[in-house]
């Protein structure tokens, strides 16, 4: 039955799209990153209960959830490096032992829990543990956190991790609500993306309720000696003591970006907005776990400049949270609606002029993305195919700013109230549903028919790789005049203080990213000792000249010791992986793997693997 509709889903598709689309995209195209799938019964509700235990490194409880429908005969969960102890079944309320069966393990997707139901049971238990191998696991040492008194664990689920701490179905795809039962140490604080506490349990036991349903991507935890300091009415900050009042600072605009956000495409559905600043050993720059962005303190520049990402995760409350990709292979729903949502709140905050430096940096990075990959590679299309492969291998910028750049074709070729107007009624009426692109391009030409008559390819830009000859590209004013200091330098070795007084975070990284690496290196030291780059207590900059530094030789005999203590000291994926790239292509193999070895106890999996892959396994 579900083969024969398939076959009729995309016979009706073929008949009403034009010739480039990829085939098996779909209104309901596979999840091939997930097992659940497979089975007819779906997860409804999660009621997970679990014990911390930072000595052995290990979360021990169960995963008790309501499916539907109570007449399945089995259900099949995603797990991996899971140890599944007993399942059982409840049946006129008795729980009773059923079989179960764990699948062949694949190193990509782990294993299937298939589980072999009585028939007329809607609730499923699993006992289980994690094991140390947990992917979306880390486990900190005093040591690696900022008071050094406490141990420390958060968890990243996306894309395909959360089956390494719960047995789950791990499909972007199915949604369920949750509430949790979370033990932890006496003295520690527990929060998760769920209504939270604000403070230290005397029991050490936290009670967590999500009652929107979400992916099993967004389920999320981290435990820490955390204190929460309030932001605004709907929105706080929990960080380390130690770090609370320069996070408090950092995010006063919080509430202020949450209004704007809201008048642009409708209000915020979950109820409070909080963020939580991990340690720096936290692979991203943001996870947008509903309620509770998780954040990296790299962005507490002082000065706010690094916001931005704020206004990302935000954004992603409406795409991703509340309209979610179907699939991995539809990643630039999520997140290329979500640069575009994020540019609009920097707008509404800062202003054009700001937000335009902001484009003009992305569309840097997709350019600098689409001359690595190269311009066939299908990796470049918006709808990717990971079949096979893991999903974080598509997590490009492509997703990113290529999406960015197509919705922000469609707004400069239908107006921008009218595409706001769509983009209000897109959000509103796919709440808490799944799209892929398929259905996105359907729903776009059925409800803005203006692009019938001068719109962008739709198909080509979503179906074929490269970067669109109709692409509307940013300009910036402000990077015109940083580039005329740029000239101005280049020949005298001087910069105009006058000028640079007044630039922002954003020109100093279009300068350092545009200024040549083959200058007599004392016009680098110059420039170091005028404007203190190799001290900046600002990561985006700091990350920008030590990789200029390396591909220009000046690490050498400058600021080694500074470089090995950023890569020592930091895990975010998206500054590590350009770093130690530059090494090893500017022939420092034997450094990088040095330094690597020393700092990977402290990156996160999800940073470690990307760096394995890139020092051990690609070709030089
Ligand atoms: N959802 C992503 C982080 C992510 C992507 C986790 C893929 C796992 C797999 C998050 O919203 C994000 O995009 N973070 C960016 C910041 C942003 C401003 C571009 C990051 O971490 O750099
Ligand atoms: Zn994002």
């Amino acid at each position: 039955m579900r083969t024969r509709f398939g076959i009729l889903v995309c016979f009706i598709a073929l008949i009403g799209c034009s010739g480039n689309r990829q085939p098996g995209d779909t209104e309901q195209s596979e999840d091939h990153h997930s097992f659940s799938r497979l089975g007819a019964a779906k997860v409804e509700h999660l009621d997970l209960n679990l014990s911390v235990n930072f000595k052995e490194k290990i979360l021990e409880g169960t995963a008790r959830y309501r499916i539907d429908p109570a007449s399945a005969d089995r259900i099949i969960f995603d797990t991996r490096d899971l140890e599944i102890i007993r399942v059982s079944a409840d049946e006129n309320l008795n729980e009773m032992q059923v079989p179960f069966n764990l699948g062949d393990p694949d190193p990509i997707l782990g294993q299937p829990l298939e589980v072999f139901l009585p028939g007329n049971t809607d609730v499923v238990t699993i006992y289980y543990r994690t094991t140390p191998q947990a992917d979306a696991l880390q486990w900190l040492t005093p040591q690696q956190t900022f008071e050094k008194t406490h141990p420390f664990l958060f968890t990243q689920g996306q894309a395909i991790l959360t089956r390494t701490w719960i047995p789950c179905q791990d499909s972007p795809g199915i949604r369920f609500t949750y509430t949790a039962t979370i033990s932890v140490p006496n003295d520690m604080l527990a929060v998760m993306s769920a209504r939270n506490p604000t403070r230290i349990s005397q029991t050490g036991a936290y009670r967590f309720v999500m009652e929107q349903p979400i992916p099993a991507y967004l389920m999320a935890l981290a435990v820490g000696n955390l204190s929460f300091a309030s932001l605004g009415e709907r929105t706080g900050v929990y960080a380390e003591p130690g770090q609370l009042e320069a996070a408090r600072h950092e995010f006063q605009d919080l509430e202020k970006m949450m209004e704007d956000a809201e008048d642009l495409y409708g209000p915020y559905l979950w109820e409070r907005y909080d963020l939580i600043v991990l340690p720096p050993s936290f692979p991203f720059g943001g996870m947008e776990n509903p309620r509770l962005t998780f954040v990296t303190p790299t962005i507490i520049a002082g000065d706010r400049s690094l916001t931005s990402l704020i206004a990302h995760e935000l954004a992603h409350s409406w795409s991703g949270n509340l309209v979610t990709n179907a699939t991995w292979d539809d990643f630039w729903l999520n997140e290329g609606f979500t640069v575009y949502f994020e540019r609009r709140i920097m707008e509404e905050v800062y202003g054009r002029a700001y937000s335009e430096m902001l484009a003009l940096l992305g569309a840097q990075d997709l350019q600098k993305t689409i001359d690595d990959l190269g311009p066939d590679n299908p990796d470049t299309q918006l709808k990717l195919n990971l079949s096979g492969r893991d999903p974080d291998d598509g997590m490009t910028d492509i997703a990113y700013e290529k999406g960015y750049l197509l919705l922000r074709t469609i707004e400069a070729q239908v107006g921008r109230e009218r595409f706001d107007r769509f983009l209000n009624k897109y959000f509103e009426s796919h709440h808490f549903q799944s799209v892929t692109s398929y259905y996105f391009v359907k729903y776009l030409k059925r409800n803005l028919s203006q692009l019938k008559r001068a719109g962008p390819d739709l198909e080509s830009w979503i179906y074929n790789p490269g970067l669109p000859a109709d692409a509307d590209l940013p300009e910036s004013d402000r990077f015109d005049l940083v580039a005329t200091d740029l000239k101005e330098f280049v020949r005298i070795g001087r910069l105009d203080v006058s000028q640079t007084r007044r630039w922002s975070t954003h020109e100093w990284l279009h300068f350092i990213r545009n200024l040549p690496t083959d200058m007599h290196w004392s016009f680098y030291e110059k420039l170091d000792q005028v404007y203190r780059l190799s001290a900046s207590g600002n990561s985006e900059i700091l990350a920008a000249w030590l990789e200029h530094s390396i591909r220009s030789g000046y690490f050498e005999d400058h600021n080694l010791p500074v470089l090995k203590n950023f890569l020592v000291q930091i895990g975010r994926r998206k500054f590590l992986v350009p770093i130690y790239r530059a090494l090893k292509e500017e022939n420092h193999l034997d450094l990088a793997k040095e330094i690597f070895e020393e700092a990977k106890e402290n990156y996160h999996a999800v940073s470690s693997g990307s760096l394995e892959q890139l020092l051990y396994e690609e070709p030089t």
